[in-house]
């Protein structure tokens, strides 16, 4: 498939029971960007990323990935995906290194070691490559995390909250690392909470709130959504001292 579009959805709906989490959700993603679906707890990021990556069937719409439907196409849509979740998948006793060769191993490809060893150094993780991941740190885990589901090279990465619960310089260093992979041409669909996380990775923001996309676009694009009034309304806010300049001023 040689279109320029690696993630495409119309009309995606979601119940569980009573509640529905997915009314009618279009998106389109091109290839070879950074796309960050913005959300606050509970809005349906996972639940949408799921059902792209086929974990979970949709009720209604359509869904596509690197030009396979999700739901006629599973086996091919998981040929092209990797997915990297919100709780870390490594295994704590192993090295980071033995990690990652297990992963090429289980995928039976050629040469695991060298495989890792290109992860490991790709990703700043080369010193601890051989030590247990049980004394990474947080970071350390979420990168090491995000390599493993690297291997075999997915062209479309999604990342649900790769950074949630990790410090600021941790944040920072999956921030390198998911540039660094869309500087590949790997297309990467992130979620967050974090307005700061999208305006800094993303080419492109799209909102989910109560069900729906309700704002898609450029950061310039978003930007405009906020009337410039109110902006400047923000920034002139009075400090107390001028408030209480003027609420005395007439007595004098
Ligand atoms: N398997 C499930 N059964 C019932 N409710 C669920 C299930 N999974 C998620 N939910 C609910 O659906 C809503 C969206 O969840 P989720 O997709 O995990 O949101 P997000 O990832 O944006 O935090 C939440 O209210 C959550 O409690
Ligand atoms: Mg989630």
């Amino acid at each position: 498939m040689t279109t320029s579009t690696a993630i495409e959805t119309h009309g995606l709906e979601k119940t569980y029971g009573d509640l529905h989490v997915l009314r009618g959700v279009d998106l389109r993603v091109e290839r070879g960007t950074i796309f960050a679906l913005l959300g606050s707890n509970g809005a349906g990021k996972t639940t949408l990323v799921k059902i792209l990556c086929t974990l979970l069937r949709a009720d209604g719409g359509t869904a596509t990935v690197d030009g396979r439907d999700v739901a006629a196409q599973p086996a091919e849509v998981r040929a092209s995906i990797s997915l990297t979740g919100q709780f870390a998948a490594v295994d704590e006793v192993l090295t980071g290194r033995e990690n990652l060769v297990l992963v090429a191993r289980l995928r039976h490809l050629e040469d695991p070691g060298s495989i890792a060893d290109d992860l490991l150094a790709r990703f700043a993780l080369s010193d601890a490559g051989g030590r247990r991941v049980a004394t990474y740190s947080g970071g350390m885990r979420r990168r090491l995390d995000i390599a493993m589901s690297l291997i075999g090279e997915p062209p479309v990465v999604f990342l649900d909250e790769p950074t949630t619960g990790l410090d600021p310089q941790a944040r920072i260093e999956v921030w390198a690392m998911v540039r660094e992979l869309a500087g590949r041409g790997t297309t990467v669909l992130l979620t967050t909470q974090y307005l700061d996380e999208a305006e800094q990775l993303a080419d492109r923001i799209a909102i989910l709130h109560e069900g729906r996309i309700i704002a898609d676009g450029t950061l310039a694009d978003l930007k405009q959504l906020l009337p410039p009034a109110t902006v400047e309304y923000v920034e002139k806010q009075p400090s107390l001292e001028d408030i209480f300049l003027a609420i005395t001023k007439d007595d004098r």
